[in-house]
């Protein structure tokens, strides 16, 4: 795909007014900056921020001592995988969290890189790889990975299933904690839950085959009017 590049956030903006980037509204999420107001989120921004509260809390629960000059997660490491342009990259880095995120999609890359080069703090808390994630990545040791609405595209709907099962294995040995929530069973690029099975045991076998061993519900999130199960995977 095109690289594109954005002289400043203004002109990000700007394109992406003019330029919707989705078919119900211009971003795909709603970004935690005031430069991004007046844009139309096409999934549902209030299930966005609520999962991040839910992540939020649960990461401030369970991690000690990583709260510092910063933000308190001044001391955390997150792997975000699929971070569209950025809404949980740059809503961790905002508390502090340093972030490595992987994005192919061109335009929300830019974005994010936009974003990065005007936002205080943003460069020295966010890596930015515009680029699908590989299993390449080896001796980074984070503290939890986001694998949200992703894992279904990595896997693009089945057709790639064994090549995603063996990056999600990676992300396993870099992150001892995944945040992961995905859609099943609605539209074509949705993997398909076996007969009987419902979606929180659909995202444990997936979570166990690539190495997780305990499984937490965090919460229901509704999008395109379905509900979608948030899990903690922990190795
Ligand atoms: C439905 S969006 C979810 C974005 C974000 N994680 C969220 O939950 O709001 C899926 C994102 O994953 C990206 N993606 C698809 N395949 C990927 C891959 N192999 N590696 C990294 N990102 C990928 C897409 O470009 C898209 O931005």
């Amino acid at each position: 795909m095109k690289a594109v590049d954005f002289q400043s956030l203004r002109e990000a903006v700007e394109y992406l007014k003019a330029n919707k980037q989705e078919r119900g509204g211009h971003v795909y999420e709603p970004m935690p900056f005031a430069e991004f107001n007046g844009l139309r989120v096409s999934s549902n921004a209030g299930q966005h921020r609520k999962a991040w509260e839910l992540i939020r809390t649960d990461i401030l629960a369970t991690h000690d001592s990583i709260g510092g000059d910063e933000g308190p997660m001044d001391n955390l490491i997150v792997l975000d995988v699929g971070a569209n342009m950025g809404f949980y990259t740059f809503s961790a880095a905002l508390e502090g969290a340093r972030v490595l995120a992987y994005e192919p999609q061109p335009v929300y890359s830019a974005v994010a890189r936009a974003i990065i080069a005007e936002k205080d703090s943003m460069s020295r808390k966010v890596w930015w790889q515009d680029k699908p994630f590989d299993d390449g990545l080896s001796g980074l040791d984070a503290s939890a990975a986001f694998l949200l609405s992703t894992f279904n595209w990595m896997a693009d709907g089945g057709r790639r299933m064994d090549e995603a099962m063996q990056e999600l294995t990676s992300i396993c040995h870099i992150a001892p904690v995944m945040y992961f929530e995905q859609g099943w069973n609605k539209g074509k690029n949705c993997l398909r839950t076996k007969a009987g099975q419902d979606q929180f045991d659909a995202c444990v076998e997936v979570g166990r085959d690539a190495g997780y061993k305990d499984f937490l519900l965090l919460g229901d999130i509704r999008v395109w009017g379905y509900s979608r199960p948030l899990i903690r995977c922990s190795r």
